[in-house]
């Protein structure tokens, strides 16, 4: 039966976050349950401080996860190498044998939190893309260029000019994930790649322009990077992630700082989603008309481009408004989620 336009109950498979910042310590034991209640599995990034940037790294920071789930959570933690201008191709392949490193992450020098150690350009970390290639693991990219004469809102657009199409004609054979794309040539761009080629977006980019940010006052927990661009673009994100294309898949990108760190005169980029992000990507899709594209997005399309099963098990999400708390424990400080002291109209039942 087709499902009505504004429902009161909606059913999915249990989704999966295929982009998420968990932290270490005290905060990743303050976020992790808040995505262990919703997702099934999450693609853990690896901008820790140092950066996870081994394999053996990668497997105890996976074991400081699993420790810190609560009681009976069923959570799978997919871990990622954070690659450098030295990253090894024998680093790769022992990812590869390992069963837990599913992906690479480039992160340009400088572009974003932690990513002072990244590449510094990607013809330097060529050894190691080719490795990913050759053994199947997937590269995730944050594609945006850092030079300084290169304003911000252009960064996106011109690392696809500049670098990642020259990537994607070089590896015909390499799974990339642009992820948490923000810009209609980023979507047009993915759209017209090969199947190799994939985009996650976050619930930030398709909820809200740059004037949610910035007009009336400055909003700092809704900035982020790649930051928040022009309505028109979050138009097309909108149209993309709701056309039922399998490119494109729900990566939150959910980035908790504490409150102080993001209301400062120099903030830190990141918004935290964790406690309601499915919640929002159903307001975005019921707002788009397309809650009937909601499942595949978040539970179907990125476990096919991932290579693995989606899940059995279903959530449910029910229509009761709910005021999203002003903020959350962060450890000894707190921080201040997405829609804080706000209504959000979906509510996730408890399973
Ligand atoms: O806004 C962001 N925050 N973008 C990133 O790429 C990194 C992230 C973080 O780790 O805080
Ligand atoms: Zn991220």
């Amino acid at each position: 039966m087709p499902l009505p336009a504004h429902p009161d109950r909606l059913v999915l498979r249990r989704p999966d976050d295929w982009h998420l910042h968990l932290r270490d310590g005290p905060a990743l034991a303050a976020v992790l349950p808040a995505t262990a209640k919703t997702f099934g599995r999450a693609i853990v990034m690896p901008n820790l401080r140092p950066p996870v940037v081994t394999v053996g790294a990668a497997g105890a920071y996976r074991a400081r996860i699993l420790a810190a789930l609560p009681p009976g959570a069923r959570f799978e933690p997919l871990m990622t190498l954070y690659l450098t201008d030295h990253t090894a191709a024998d680093e790769i392949a022992r990812a590869r044998a390992s069963g837990f490193v599913v992906a690479a992450k480039v992160y340009p020098a400088g572009a974003t939190t932690n990513s002072d150690s990244g590449v510094t350009s990607l013809d330097r970390a060529e050894p190691a893309i080719a490795a990913i290639e050759k053994h199947g693991l997937v590269l995730s990219l944050h594609g945006e260029v850092t030079d300084a004469d290169v304003d911000i809102y252009d960064r996106e657009r011109v690392f696809i000019d500049r670098s990642l199409a020259r990537l994607v004609r070089d590896h015909p054979a390499l799974r990339i994930v642009v992820e948490h794309i923000t810009t209609r040539e980023a979507a047009q761009f993915v759209e017209a790649a090969g199947a190799n080629v994939a985009a996650t977006i976050t619930p930030q980019h398709l909820l809200w322009s740059r004037n949610a940010m910035l007009v009336g006052g400055v909003r700092p927990h809704l900035y982020c990077l790649p930051i928040l661009k022009r309505e028109a673009h979050r138009r097309a994100l909108v149209a993309a992630a709701t056309s039922g294309n399998p490119k494109f898949f729900l990566g939150t990108d959910s980035a908790p700082h504490a409150r102080h760190a993001k209301e400062h005169a120099c903030g830190c980029a990141g918004c935290y989603s964790a406690p309601l992000a499915l919640e929002l990507y159903a307001e975005a899709f019921e707002d788009a008309g397309a809650l009937d594209r909601l499942e595949g997005f978040a539970s179907l399309h990125g476990a096919r481009f991932y290579g693995l099963a989606p899940h059995e098990e279903r959530v449910t999400l029910v229509r009761e408004p709910w005021t999203v708390p002003a903020e959350y424990a962060y450890g000894a400080e707190t921080i201040v989620p997405l829609r804080a002291g706000e209504t959000v109209r979906w509510r996730l039942a408890a399973g």
